[in-house]
C-alpha cells in the first residue's frame, strides 16, 4: 500500500524534503523499528528520547490494553480516579528528596507551562506578586508553547512568532569547545557561568525574579553536559535571591544520565522539576510537575470549597497515561533501568569518543546513555553534512538524531554493548563518507 502523504503537515520537519524522499516507521520491538519493507532499524534515540524501556514492553502494553477495556477516561476536575493518584506517589518515590507533590500534564511543553505559572502563582501567594520576571537560559529547548519558547533559547523555534512573554531574560549558555572540547562526562570549565545570573538579577533585582529555569543538561540544542560545579553554584544562588530553581527533566528524567534524574546525577535538587517522554516511555502522551510540598502548601489557604490553583487539562492525568505510567515504572524497577546508564556509561564514553579523529569532528560529549558529536559545518551550508550523516546511518539501518551539525545518541537503557558497537561502527562509516 502506498501512504498519500499530502495532508498531514508533519513537525519541526522539512515537509517538501521529506515527503520526496519519507521514512515510514511501520513496527517497533525492543531496541528496533521496523520500516514498510520489514527493515530493521537500530533506534539509537529512544524514539524521540521517550523509549527509555525499549519498544513494546508487554508489561506496558498490557496496561494500556487492560485500562482502555475497563476505564478509558475520567475527568480530574472535581473528580478522580486511583491510578492517578498512585503514579503521584510512586513517582514522588524515585523523585530526588524533597519533591512533595505531582501535577500531570499531557507533555514537555505543558509542564513547561504548568511550571512557569506555579512558580508566579507561588511567590504571588506568598505576597511577593512582583516576582513576576523569568530567566531562562540561551540554547535550552523547554517546548514549544509561548513560555517554553519565551524562556528558551533556541533562536529558530523563537523567530517567527512575533512579541513572547515580557519579563524574560536569559543566563549564557555553557557551550566552551575551547576549553572544554572532548570532555568525558562533565567539563571542567565553566562553573562560574552560574555567576550570570548575579548580573540579570543586579540588573532587574531579585524581588522581580519568580523562577530561573534550565535544563540539567541540556538536550534539544546538542547535548551540553553542565561543567562541574554549574548546577551548585545556580542553586546557591537561587537560594541567596529567594528565587525558585525549575529543573526541565523532560529529557533527562527517568535513567538518561545514569540515576532515575538529573537533580540525582549532579547532585543538585531544584524547587520544581518538569518531566514527559520517559514518564509514560513514550507510549501514551502524558508529563508532570514536581514540586516541594511548600509550593504546593503556599497555595493551601482561604475557604477550602475554593480552586486552589486555576491550571489544568482535560487530559490531565488519563487513566491510560496512568496505567502506561505505573506499568513503565515498574518495567524500569524490575529490570534496573533507572541506573543502568551509569552502569553502561563507561563502555558508551569509550565507543563513542573514539570517533574523535574521525573527519570533521570538532567535539564529543558524554554523560550516561547520552551523547552529542558535534561536526563542523560545511561552510554556510549550517547542519547539512550532520543530515547527510543521519540519512546515511538511517539507509544503513541506525536511527540517529541531529541538530545543526550535532548527532546526538540516546539509546533505550536496555542497549547491549554491541549494539552500541553497531551503532558507532555505523556511524564511523557515516562520517568517513559524508564529507
Ligand atoms: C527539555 C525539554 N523540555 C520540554 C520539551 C517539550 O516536550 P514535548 O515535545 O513533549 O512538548 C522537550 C522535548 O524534547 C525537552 O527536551
Amino acid at each position: 500500500m502506498t501512504t498519500d502523504l499530502d495532508a498531514f503537515w508533519m513537525p519541526f520537519t522539512a515537509n517538501r524534503q521529506f515527503k520526496k524522499a519519507p521514512r515510514l516507521i511501520a513496527r517497533s520491538a525492543g531496541m528496533h523499528y521496523w520500516d514498510e519493507q520489514g527493515r530493521q532499524i537500530l533506534d539509537a534515540v529512544s524514539g524521540l528520547w521517550c523509549v527509555n524501556a525499549g519498544h513494546n514492553r508487554p508489561k506496558i502494553v498490557q496496561a494500556i490494553q487492560a485500562q482502555a477495556a475497563e476505564l478509558d477516561f475520567a475527568p480530574t476536575f472535581q473528580m478522580g480516579h486511583p491510578k492517578a493518584f498512585e503514579l503521584a506517589e510512586r513517582l514522588l518515590q524515585i523523585a530526588p528528596q524533597g519533591m512533595g507533590k505531582a501535577f500531570f500534564t499531557n507533555s514537555g511543553s505543558e509542564s513547561v507551562e504548568t511550571a512557569l505559572k506555579m512558580a508566579i502563582a507561588y511567590h504571588r501567594a506568598r505576597g511577593e506578586g512582583a516576582r513576576t520576571r523569568l530567566i531562562g537560559r540561551e540554547r535550552g529547548y523547554h517546548g514549544v508553547n509561548f513560555g517554553g519558547i519565551s524562556v528558551g533559547g533556541i533562536p529558530g523555534n523563537r523567530k517567527m512568532f512575533g512579541t513572547l512573554l515580557a519579563g524574560v531574560d536569559h543566563l549564557r549558555h555553557t557551550h566552551d569547545l575551547q576549553r572544554n572540547a572532548f570532555s568525558v562526562g562533565q567539563p571542567e570549565h565553566g562553573a562560574e557561568l552560574a555567576d550570570d545570573l548575579e548580573r540579570l538579577v543586579a540588573l532587574h533585582d531579585a524581588s522581580t525574579i519568580a523562577a530561573v529555569i534550565v535544563e540539567p543538561m541540556a538536550g534539544s540544542t546538542g547535548v551540553l553536559i553542565p561543567p562541574k560545579g554549574y548546577l551548585q553554584r545556580l542553586r546557591e544562588l537561587c537560594d541567596k535571591h529567594g528565587i525558585l530553581l525549575i529543573f526541565d527533566e523532560v529529557i533527562t528524567g527517568f535513567g538518561r544520565t545514569g540515576a532515575p534524574f538529573g537533580a540525582h546525577t549532579f547532585g543538585v535538587t531544584p524547587d520544581l522539576m518538569t518531566l514527559a517522554k520517559g514518564i509514560t516511555n513514550g507510549c501514551v502522551p502524558m508529563g508532570a510537575v514536581l514540586c516541594k510540598r511548600e509550593i504546593h502548601d503556599a497555595f493551601m489557604t482561604g475557604p477550602e470549597h475554593l480552586i486552589e490553583f486555576f491550571h489544568g487539562y482535560t487530559y490531565s492525568a488519563h487513566p491510560l497515561a496512568c496505567a502506561a505510567g505505573l506499568a513503565t515504572l515498574e518495567t524500569y524497577a524490575d529490570e534496573g533501568l533507572l541506573t543502568r546508564a551509569g552502569e553502561l556509561q563507561g563502555y558508551f564514553a569509550e565507543c563513542v569518543h573514539a570517533l574523535k579523529a574521525e573527519p570533521n569532528v570538532i567535539d564529543i560529549r558524554n554523560i550516561g546513555l547520552v551523547a552529542g558529536i558535534e561536526l563542523a559545518p560545511r561552510g554556510a551550508d549550517v547542519g547539512k553534512r550532520a543530515y547527510e550523516v543521519f540519512t546515511d546511518c538511517f539507509a544503513a539501518g541506525v536511527l540517529i538524531r541531529v541538530t545543526g551539525d550535532i548527532i546526538a545518541l540516546s539509546p533505550p537503557l536496555i542497549v547491549q554493548r554491541q549494539q552500541i558497537d553497531q551503532i558507532v561502527d555505523t556511524l564511523r562509516k557515516a562520517l568517513r563518507k559524508v564529507a
